[in-house]
């Protein structure tokens, strides 16, 4: 990576989290990260703890809000900024089908921002190399049995979480097209592993079990994910930022097709293996009320990916699931911290009112 300010939106999250340990961490990339995020309900410090102390010079928090241009104009210039990696966004499908506006917001509008900045600063004679988006599969919609997601899939989203992606997917396209903005896209199938925020499947499944909690499966539990590691996407992320064509949209996915319902019951096995209780996990399997509009089944082909830029997923499906059980197990003191409340109070003291 050429870069040496580079703008990581989104990374106190999930998966900006991991991006920016597996960032800094790696020999290829000597620059500095500066991390913009508004630590909204998803967005938790602490999963970025210690960084700014090891790589004193290296890693930047910049609380702040993709839907602030004017905030996101003097980042971009008091920082220098020389690439993005946009992760920032709102994520979760269930809160979009009840709340969609920040969805709009935020991953419409907040996209925007980001672009006009990186496209002034380009058109102002600075160095700018790539304006990477994170995507998902999702904006493909949904397929039959057979089949899977490519690169020339029409878009069909579903979900206001994926038409949303789906405009910025476009957007970003169309900065490339128009201004010749260096861009590159990624579409992800789901991603599960440590620090994602426990409204999403695996965590939820797996915090709930430990408590002795019901496991809510949506309609017959038969809809089906790709799922990825989450080290595995940063990786792939990173190549395609050094090595990926410009203008170009890379699939990346797991191999790793799963049922819902099956998923459950791994999880309740690990757990009845690693942590045994009085009863066997899965009695506490609930049926609950299907998710409307719920996609049946998305599989991600990455053969672009593997042949340009050689990546391949290294975790099975069955070894990402139990590293990511046991670090669940290893860091309830994290989980607990979200799920009471506790930590809300803690941002809200050192970082000021949460967005
Ligand atoms: P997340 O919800 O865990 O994290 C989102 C982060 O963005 C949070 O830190 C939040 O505070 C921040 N944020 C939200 N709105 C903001 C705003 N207006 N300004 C600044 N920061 C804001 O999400 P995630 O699961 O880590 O997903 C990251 C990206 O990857 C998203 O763009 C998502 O669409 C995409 N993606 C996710 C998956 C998945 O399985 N989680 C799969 C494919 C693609
Ligand atoms: P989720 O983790 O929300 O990711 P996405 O909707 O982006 O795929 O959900 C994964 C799958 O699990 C999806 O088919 C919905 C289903 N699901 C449940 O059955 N129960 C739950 O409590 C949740 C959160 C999801």
């Amino acid at each position: 990576m050429k870069s040496e300010n580079l703008l990581v939106t989104g990374g106190c999250g999930f998966i900006g989290s991991n991006f920016i340990r597996c960032m800094l961490a790696d020999a290829g990339f000597q620059g500095r990260i500066i991390n913009l995020d508004s630590l909204t309900y998803a967005g938790n410090p602490e999963n970025l703890q210690g960084l700014a102390e090891e790589y004193a010079d290296r890693y930047v928090f910049e609380k702040a809000d993709i839907c602030d241009a004017s905030a996101i104009q003097e980042i971009f210039s008091r920082y220098r900024v020389d690439s993005v990696c946009h992760f920032a966004a709102e994520s979760h499908v269930d809160r979009s089908i009840k709340r969609p506006e920040t969805f709009i917001q935020t991953n419409i509008a907040g996209t925007f921002n980001l672009l006009e900045a990186a496209r002034g600063t380009a058109s102002q004679g600075s160095t700018f190399h790539l304006f990477h988006h994170i995507s998902t599969d999702e904006v493909y919609g949904s397929l039959g049995p057979e089949g899977c997601f490519t690169e020339e899939t029409p878009y069909r989203p579903n979900s206001p979480y994926s038409a949303s992606k789906a405009s910025s997917d476009h957007l970003v396209r169309a900065y490339h097209e128009t201004y010749g903005l260096p861009t590159t896209i990624s579409n992800c199938s789901n991603n599960y592993g440590p620090y994602q925020f426990p409204e999403k499947l695996i965590p939820l499944v797996i915090l709930n079990a430990l408590e002795g909690k019901a496991l809510p499966v949506y309609g017959d539990g038969k809809n089906v994910r790709d799922w990825l590691y989450v080290t595995d996407h940063c990786e792939a992320i990173v190549e395609i930022m050094r090595r990926g064509t410009r203008g170009e949209t890379y699939n990346i996915g797991g191999h790793a097709e799963m049922e819902n319902i099956s998923i459950v019951g791994m999880i309740c096995d690990l757990l009845d293996e690693i942590a045994p209780a009085k009863a066997p996990r899965r009695n506490l399997i609930t049926f609950v009320k299907d998710r409307p509009g719920h996609d049946r089944r998305y599989a991600i082909d990455f053969t672009k990916l593997n042949r340009e830029l050689g990546w391949t997923p290294k975790e099975s499906f069955a070894t990402g699931l139990r590293k990511t059980v046991l670090w669940y197990i290893e860091n309830r003191g994290w989980s607990e911290r979200i799920r009471s409340g506790a930590y809300q109070n803690w941002i809200q003291e050192n970082y000021g009112k949460r967005s």
